[in-house]
């Protein structure tokens, strides 16, 4: 369990990234002496100036994609997402990187710091703007973003790349163990999903980026590690700690493990299935349940992950399999887990289809499941997170481009970062430049937008090719 003195500074912080993008909206709607606007400033200068009585000044920073207050990251937590988003969103158009708050700060400090705010957003030079209308408060210090470089950006790339395949082979290792009948060491596991849970806080874009590599071949074990990705990173959207990700990161990395017990010959099948071998491709949930429990040193999540073995592919509506006659409710992890699970099967090249859908013709499927086999709310907060465009599209921009989708943006979800892979006379690149959509020209248009998504499968590009 987290401290109650964590507790405190991450309630704290929440407050301030709350009540702050509650004054930036309203100042922008009002005018700068209206009623909303005035209160929604003394309730957050109570706040500040208590929080700085010892420490004297409190500093709000955005790192990539996360506030960090005082040198901690502020968790996300559902109920505060849509301020948070709108808060990056807004910090990032004026390219402000951090705000320090000194004791004492008064309702005049604020409103030139509102002033100063809206105009940077419709300047040019947005930070030049702000920093300048700025000068004369004291008590509020505005700073630029930092841009991470690119070199650095290709260093944490590797790194991410052998976490991934570092658990991939794990997954491989346990499942071939299990299934020659030898004891498997839970605690390296656990060790893996840290290191996981551990990068996936710093680095979520790159590690979720590598979901988008689906290996033929070695498909179950990439689905595991995939499945477990998306899970802890919808986990992280749903606030919880460390622990509880890791938890689920574990469970949703043995979801199939029941697997193990299907004949070779029907798991890698290239043709449909029988009905018969369906019947035994549908146990493998009560098999996972049987091989789960004989693990050892699993405990008590050893029973949290048979039960998502056994409830993955039941559906939010039990319309699914293992049939039950009577089921009061799925586990949340579970929940959790078919929803990501269905994800990556559909835009993996097995199951379901032979061949692999285009990322959003998968959600767009989904979408007609939600409320009905899937869980409405924790689809769309998977939605939110893998973007209008996922890691891994095709997409066909307006300067006649084609690009795969390379890392996304939660704030710009339709302005990713794209890979070029065929040049604008139709020139195939294999080693195409990364192009920023959120680029602009001086005239404040923007460089490149997406016209449409293309199916890769039809284009015949293999996307490991490109995103390894
Ligand atoms: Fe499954
Ligand atoms: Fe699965």
């Amino acid at each position: 369990m987290i401290s109650k003195e964590e507790k405190e500074i991450h309630k704290n912080a929440q407050d301030i990234i709350n009540q702050l993008s509650v004054i930036l909206r309203n100042a922008q709607i009002h005018n700068p002496g209206n009623i909303a606007v005035t209160t929604a400033i003394e309730r957050f200068l109570s706040l500040i100036n208590h929080l700085t009585h010892v420490e004297k000044s409190l500093a709000l920073e955005l790192v990539g994609e996360y506030f960090y207050c005082d040198d901690v990251r502020v968790r996300y937590s559902l109920e505060h997402l849509l301020n948070f988003d709108y808060l990056v969103r807004e910090f990032k158009k004026r390219e402000i990187g951090k705000i320090v708050f000194s004791h004492g700060v008064r309702p005049e400090d604020v409103q030139v710091f509102l002033k100063a705010f809206i105009a940077a957003g419709f300047s040019h030079d947005p930070y030049d703007t702000i920093s300048g209308m700025m000068s004369n408060v004291e008590k509020i210090h505005v700073a630029i973003l930092k841009k991470i470089k690119d070199g650095e950006r290709e260093d944490a790339r590797k790194v991410i790349k052998k976490v991934y395949y570092n658990a991939v082979s794990f997954s491989k290792g346990v499942m071939t163990k299990i299934k020659a009948g030898e004891k498997v060491n839970i605690k390296k596991a656990k060790r893996i999903v840290e290191s996981m849970v551990d990068h996936l806080l710093e680095e979520e874009n790159l590690l979720i980026g590598m979901t988008a590599i689906k290996d033929y071949d070695e498909y179950t074990y990439h689905h595991s590690v995939n499945v477990s990705i998306f899970s802890v990173a919808l986990g992280q959207r749903l606030g919880m700690n460390k622990k509880m990700m890791t938890e689920l990161g574990l469970v949703a990395l043995f979801h199939d493990i029941g697997k193990i017990e299907i004949p070779n010959e029907i798991l890698n099948k290239t043709t449909s299935l029988t009905e018969d071998e369906w019947r035994i491709m549908k146990r493998h949930p009560v098999w996972g349940v049987r091989a789960l429990l004989t693990l050892r040193g699993l405990d008590q999540t050893a029973i949290r992950s048979s039960i998502v073995a056994f409830e993955h592919h039941m559906n939010y509506d039990f319309t699914g399999y293992p049939r039950v006659r009577q089921y009061a409710e799925l586990d949340l992890y579970s929940r959790i887990v078919s929803v990501v699970d269905q994800y990556d099967a559909m835009t993996s090249a097995r199951v379901y289809s032979r061949i692999p859908l285009a990322p959003d013709k998968a959600l767009s499927i989904m979408m007609e499941r939600a409320g009905k086999q899937l869980d409405p709310l924790l689809f769309k907060i998977f939605t939110n997170m893998v973007g209008v465009f996922p890691i891994g599209s095709l997409v066909m921009l307006d300067t006649k481009e084609l690009g795969l989708v390379y890392e996304s943006d939660i704030v710009f979800p339709d302005r990713p970062r794209v890979m070029i892979i065929v040049d604008r006379k139709g020139e195939r690149l294999l080693k195409g430049p990364v192009v920023n959509l959120t680029e602009k020209d001086e005239n404040g248009i923007y460089h490149r937008t997406i016209k449409i998504t293309l199916d890769p499968n039809k284009y015949k590009i293999n996307l490991a090719e490109y995103l390894l």
